[in-house]
């Protein structure tokens, strides 16, 4: 790879090797000559009846979750009981077995039991296939002069399925394998460091986009962002010596009946401002731009499907540094909707970059829906830990499109509450709204800050990916660190309005 490096600035390497974007080489076919491929990767479920022999050969073989045999030309892999069987534990055995077949070998069969397709459905195993081939060739440690990149030699995986359920599982393979490239250029963007992946070269990713799939694309600087009046965005980038931006991309298919907005949290580091973080663990933030990375990946996933809605992503790039320049605790801004928000806490800044896309993209473009997604309370990591989103509607019928998208995609959410409680709790003795609740609950008042800025907020929801978008280790399909959630979520949404 030729790369410059130059050490008298912070701006140490060549930025656009890192960031371009990546491509997924990999031929993925259903093939009836599966099993005769030079390496076959055949899984097995256990056997319902304890101490059962499933291979002569190996008899100690008891097919527990990801108990690998590597025999010569077949690798057995176990895939535990079918009835401790979810699609996490699916995701998981895939992901690990793939990964290390992904070093030893170019072209593989891939075998399942038909139970694992009656159960799940085949276009829910295409989909988790898809995801976990593409997490398997694609590690993440981009910057290394040596990337294990290097060492992926897998360019051809041929998938046996069983005539019962090939033509259904084709054609979801072919729709998800339009999803793999974003997912990849999400967790690219999650895990490139804040010197590197900031406003101006995120805005390079959105035109890429944008060119490719023919969106309409405006982008708005320090500037353009002033004269419209986003004093959430201006306030939280006060600090920074970079210039914010907000990126709009709109996709406007022939046909399409409905308009789904997607908002995405783009703080591309996030030092907490004055109300600084402490320094240990405070590296992951610069993975706080996840929101933005989703809702800009997703419009590529659903723009390449050619999904039938309207579709508004607008992301706000900013950075949350402490500075001379930067806002303090107790400051008073005025919003783009217009309420004066007094910012008790800088550390709380998602939400006022949040709060000014929502209104814009209201005001401009009227949704049927609009959903945000952030790295928004370490709260909701509390509450769910690194296995679900939180999700957060004042009404039902658009959570339930949530929940619909979530079961369809296998992106874990978790409904927590968001109703007046929560709003009350952000009163400010001097402006309209304080961007800080009490000490407890903090995932839902964040929540209901973002609901204030809404003329319509029954058509909105509110996606928390502080604890599943960024991970310290392999969560069922996901790899560790960039998760890449989100992308997939936000294409079955999509197809959701779609019908
Ligand atoms: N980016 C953080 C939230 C976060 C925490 C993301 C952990 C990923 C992992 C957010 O801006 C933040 O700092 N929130 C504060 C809010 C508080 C000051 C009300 C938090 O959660 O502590
Ligand atoms: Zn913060
Ligand atoms: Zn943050």
């Amino acid at each position: 790879m030729a790369t410059t490096r130059k050490t008298t600035n912070n701006q140490t390497t060549n930025k656009t090797d890192y960031l371009s974007y990546p491509q997924f080489n990999v031929e993925v076919i259903v093939s009836q000559e599966a099993k005769k491929s030079p390496h076959l990767i055949k899984f097995l479920l256990a056997s319902k009846e304890e101490g059962k022999t499933l291979l002569e050969t190996y008899p100690w073989f008891s097919a527990k979750a990801s108990e690998t045999v590597t025999a010569a030309r077949t690798w057995y892999i176990g895939m535990g009981k079918s009835e401790d069987l979810d699609s996490l534990r699916l995701g998981e055995v895939l992901l690990k077995a793939l990964r290390q077949a992904a070093t030893n070998f170019e072209e593989i069969g891939v075998e399942l039991p038909n139970a694992v397709f009656s159960q799940f459905g085949a276009k829910s195993v295409a989909n988790l296939i898809s995801t976990a081939i593409a997490g398997a060739v694609y590690p993440l440690d981009l910057m290394k002069t040596k990337p294990s990149q290097n060492e992926v030699k897998l360019k051809k995986v041929n998938i046996q399925v069983s005539r019962t359920y090939q033509d259904k599982f084709s054609t979801a393979l072919e729709a998800y394998k339009k999803e793999v490239q974003p997912v990849l250029g999400m967790r690219q963007l999650q895990v490139l460091p804040g010197n590197i992946a900031y406003a101006e070269t995120v805005e390079r990713r959105a035109r890429d986009i944008a060119k490719e799939f023919g969106l309409k694309i405006t982008v708005m600087g320090q500037a353009e962002l002033e004269k419209l009046g986003a004093g959430g965005i201006l306030a939280v980038n006060q600090g920074s010596a970079r210039e914010p931006r907000m990126i709009v991309l709109e996709y406007s298919p022939a046909g399409a009946k409905k308009t789904l907005g997607l908002i995405g949290k783009g703080v591309t580091f996030d030092t907490g401002g004055i109300s600084i973080k402490p320094s240990s663990g405070m590296h992951e933030m610069k993975s706080d731009m996840s929101g933005s990375a989703a809702v800009l990946h997703a419009i590529a996933g659903i723009a390449a499907q050619k999904t039938k809605v309207r579709v508004i992503a607008a992301v706000g790039m900013v950075e949350n540094m402490p500075d001379g320049k930067a806002q303090k605790p107790g400051d008073v801004y005025p919003s783009l909707k217009g309420h004066t928000v007094e910012v008790q806490n800088t550390d709380a800044e998602g939400r006022l970059v949040l709060a000014d896309l929502l209104t814009y993209v209201e005001r401009e473009h009227s949704p049927d829906l609009i959903v945000d997604i952030a790295t928004l309370t370490g709260a909701s990591v509390v509450a769910l830990g690194h296995h679900y989103a939180g999700l957060f509607a004042l009404n039902d019928e658009s959570a339930r499109y949530l929940e619909k998208a979530s079961q369809n995609s296998h992106e874990p959410l978790w409904r927590l509450p968001v109703d007046r409680v929560y709003r009350e709790m952000l009163k400010s003795e001097i402006a309209d709204y304080n961007n800080i609740g009490e000490r407890w609950g903090g995932a839902s008042s964040a929540a209901a800050f973002l609901s204030a800025f809404l003329d319509h907020p029954e058509k909105w929801a509110h996606v928390d990916i502080a604890g599943i978008g960024i991970l310290s280790k392999d969560l069922g399909v996901y790899p560790s660190q960039g998760s890449g959630f989100g992308v997939r979520l936000f294409c079955e949404l999509a197809r959701v309005l779609e019908a």
